[in-house]
């Protein structure tokens, strides 16, 4: 893979100099969903399959950019003088974004760059490509322009990026997964303090299986901003009555309490799946520590039909996915991950069953929805990392 990609960067930008290697996992979301921007909790982990970046620093002000998945876009030209976003929206708002916040952190770029990247996470899928990118892109310049900040700053400027060079206004889940992601390891991030801690995942029996829906969708162009601003009607609805920062400091009778005050009745709805959702994450991970995956397993299905009953974000595809999980005898648990509108699902599938879940859910995709699914059984990688 490597020699590949140092082979297709020579032929595009030679070379000649410090050319290095780094890598970026993506992520999955084992539950906790859209938790994150209202002060809950989440349950990612890094994968082993990610992102990988060939760069060598240039002494002018350039940035040549190039992907191997986007090979019909050729070499991408900009320059560090003008970091806006490209109307275009083409995949180098990513890496553009985060040089362009570290300026705004105090950390200037002087020094334009090379770039080559390959990524062997589907794009658009939910598996956070988007931020494997960003978290590529600040780990370089930590690491090779020598910047001082930590992984966890990478994530935070990662996410900033996200919020104020492209527009979406996610939580910070994603790029802390990736940035912070450890080997044989979910986290368990409480997205208000940043608190976290490792929790082993050793599934002696069973592997983590993703299933892609293979619909595209975008961040931007989806309902996920609207669905933040739901959460932030229903917060401020509920601080008229009582003093809470966020929809994660309530427990479920608390909300139960509280719910007339929201105005709109969706607005409640929402506001019911993040305070449930948050709730659910928390007894899933202290069912993990007792090593009882089958609740855990229900608690991701409970999730799953809160998020498609109650925050409206599955649609057809991760539902007929899910479901027809739920039916395969070895799956302890299925769930969408990630926004929702598309991308992928996750499930806990016992060993000797990963075949028969494949053929079933595969089958039943195709035939309901008109196209294939694809799938993944993944591993539990590291974060981002200097390969050569
Ligand atoms: C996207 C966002 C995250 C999070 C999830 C939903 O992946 O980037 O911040 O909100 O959706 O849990």
């Amino acid at each position: 893979m490597q020699n590949e990609l140092l082979k297709k960067f020579g032929e595009l930008f030679g070379a000649d100099g410090d050319v290095r290697v780094y890598f970026a996992p993506g992520r999955v979301n084992m539950i906790g969903e859209h938790t994150d921007y209202n002060g809950g909790h989440v349950f990612p982990c890094a994968l082993t399959i990610g992102t990988y970046g060939v760069v060598r620093k240039r002494t002018d002000k350039k940035l040549r950019f190039y992907s191997m998945n986007f090979e019909e876009l050729g070499v991408i030209e900009s320059s560090l003088d003008d970091l806006k976003p490209d109307p275009k929206a083409d995949w180098t708002n990513y890496p553009k974004g985060v040089i362009w916040a570290f300026g705004e952190k105090g950390m200037t770029v002087t020094e334009g760059m090379d770039l080559l990247l390959y990524g062997n996470i589907p794009n658009g899928s939910g598996l956070s490509s988007s931020a494997s990118v960003e978290v590529l892109t600040g780990y370089i310049l930590k690491d090779y322009y020598g910047f001082d900040v930590t992984n966890q700053d990478i994530a935070l400027i990662g996410q900033f990026s996200e919020n104020k060079f492209n527009g979406v206004n996610c939580g910070i889940m994603d790029q802390f997964a990736i940035a912070m992601g450890k080997k044989g390891h979910a986290i368990f991030l409480d997205t208000a303090t940043l608190e976290y801690t490792y929790a082993p995942i050793e599934l002696a029996d069973a592997k983590i299986v993703i299933a892609c829906s293979n619909k595209k969708r975008g961040l931007g162009d989806s309902k996920y901003n609207e669905r933040r601003s739901q959460c932030e009607a229903a917060l401020a609805d509920i601080q008229q009555v009582c003093g809470i920062q966020a929809l994660g400091d309530l427990t479920e009778e608390q909300f139960e309490q509280c719910r007339n005050s929201i105005k709109d009745e969706v607005n409640a709805q929402r506001a019911k799946h993040a305070v449930y959702e948050n709730q659910r994450t928390i007894q899933a991970v202290e069912a993990l520590s007792k090593n009882d995956v089958a609740t855990f397993g229900k608690l991701m299905n409970a999730s799953h039909v809160s998020l498609r009953d109650d925050y409206e974000v599955t649609g057809i595809e991760l539902d007929t996915l899910v479901e027809n999980a739920w039916k395969v005898d070895g799956v302890i648990g299925s769930r969408m991950t990630g926004a929702g509108f598309g991308g992928c699902s996750v499930s806990i599938v016992k060993n000797d069953a990963v075949d028969t879940f494949i053929k079933q859910v595969g089958d039943a995709y195709e035939k309901k929805i008109g196209y294939a699914a694809d799938f993944y059984v993944v591993e539990i990688g590291d974060g981002p990392a200097r390969l050569a």
